[in-house]
């Protein structure tokens, strides 16, 4: 058969899984990577957008929750403890669920999106809202599993990073060698570590000839790494990377430092913005945390920092439909007709 395996089994011999290792899986990864017609002309480069919203719950997160499960299962865990903005948590219950195993969940009160909370509920996960921030959630899901018998998925754990590298081995799988630039959102800093050292391995095994340049992006009002110091209360709408103080800083430092890259900041306004323009001219439907990469190529673009002719890979990280109210809010609302077809062809302008 052609199905895809799942990323464990697809690339099974780049991971530290062995045949003791029982693979919880959802069939997560294998993700389009779509041409971006409309950015590409924008910028003059070849750019693509590497859906991670088509993973089985929603985001990027699923790479890293099938090697943080199977591998938290082969130890005999029972319990698994994630501090999340979202989607970590949505895709922990799902992976627990598989495995049979109790999933916590920490999350900032009143700061995640609707859908991701609803999918813990939904997939059965203990649910504590913590007043503080996610710095605060992650401190507390740490001195949790130090204590007590429960395993910690968070991308502290390094067995997420190694299954979300598997995205970079995906992009150059598919277009023969990596890209010039690779773009995404920052938050925890843990995605943009893991493409890292994927790509790093293709280059290093001689699957690629060269990496790419790492440019990540942070909300502004949650820029620890653009600023220098933590953010003690980080502000953004894009909610899944409102962190201010990163548990793998100092990777993403590397990642950009070593790759000459960059980590720099945008808006809101200018997240939003892409998230409208990807959702309208490229009918991809992201989730606003997962627009900061888009908004960062389109702004290092207005800065000429972006030469023409290059292949660029935005990853967009999650699924429009986990957080809605963005599409929703300042579209004008559906006018209602009765049953009857001149009325409606009137008001769709067709007459
Ligand atoms: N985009 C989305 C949709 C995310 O959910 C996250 C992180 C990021 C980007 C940033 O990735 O943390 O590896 O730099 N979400 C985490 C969570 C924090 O709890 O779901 P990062």
């Amino acid at each position: 058969t052609h199905q895809w395996r799942g990323l464990i089994e697809e690339y099974r011999d780049r991971l530290p899984v062995g045949a003791a290792t029982p693979v919880v899986t959802l069939l997560e990864g294998g993700t389009p990577l779509v041409p971006a017609q409309v950015l590409s002309e924008r910028t003059g480069c070849d750019v693509f957008l590497k859906v991670e919203g088509a993973n089985p719950t929603g985001s990027f997160k699923d790479r890293g929750m099938t090697m943080a499960i199977s591998k938290a299962k082969e130890e005999g865990a029972q319990a698994v403890i994630c501090a999340s903005t979202g989607n970590t948590s949505a895709s922990a219950a799902a992976y627990a669920v598989r495995a049979g195993m109790v999933c916590a969940v920490l999350v900032p009160q009143g700061k995640i999106a609707l859908g991701k909370m609803g999918q813990a509920l939904v997939h059965g996960a203990r649910i504590l809202q913590v007043d503080g921030n996610f710095d605060d959630c992650l401190d507390l899901a740490r001195g949790l599993s130090d204590k007590y018998p429960v395993a910690l998925v968070n991308s502290v754990n390094p067995v997420r990073i190694e299954g979300q590298k598997t995205a970079a081995f995906e992009i150059v799988d598919a277009l023969g060698d990596a890209p010039d630039i690779h773009v995404l959102p920052v938050g925890n800093a843990g995605n943009i570590t893991a493409y890292w050292k994927g790509y790093r391995e293709y280059t290093a095994d001689g699957v690629s000839t060269r990496n790419p340049r790492m440019w990540g992006f942070q909300a502004s009002g949650a820029a620890p790494i653009v600023l220098g110091h933590p953010v003690r209360q980080p502000q953004t709408i894009a909610t899944a990377i409102r962190i201010g103080n990163p548990a793998s800083w100092q990777f993403a430092e590397e990642a950009r430092d070593e790759s000459g890259g960059l980590i720099d900041s945008v808006t809101d306004r200018q997240i939003l913005a892409a998230y409208r323009l990807l959702a309208a001219q490229e009918g991809v439907f992201v989730e606003p945390a997962s627009a900061a990469s888009v908004a960062g190529l389109l702004q290092a673009a207005e800065q000429g920092k972006v030469d023409p002719g290059q292949r660029i890979v935005c990853t967009v990280t999650g699924n429009g439909l986990k957080d809605p109210d963005w599409a929703v809010a300042g579209a004008p609302q559906p006018v209602t007709v009765p049953v009857d077809a001149d009325a409606a062809a009137e008001r769709l302008g067709l007459l």
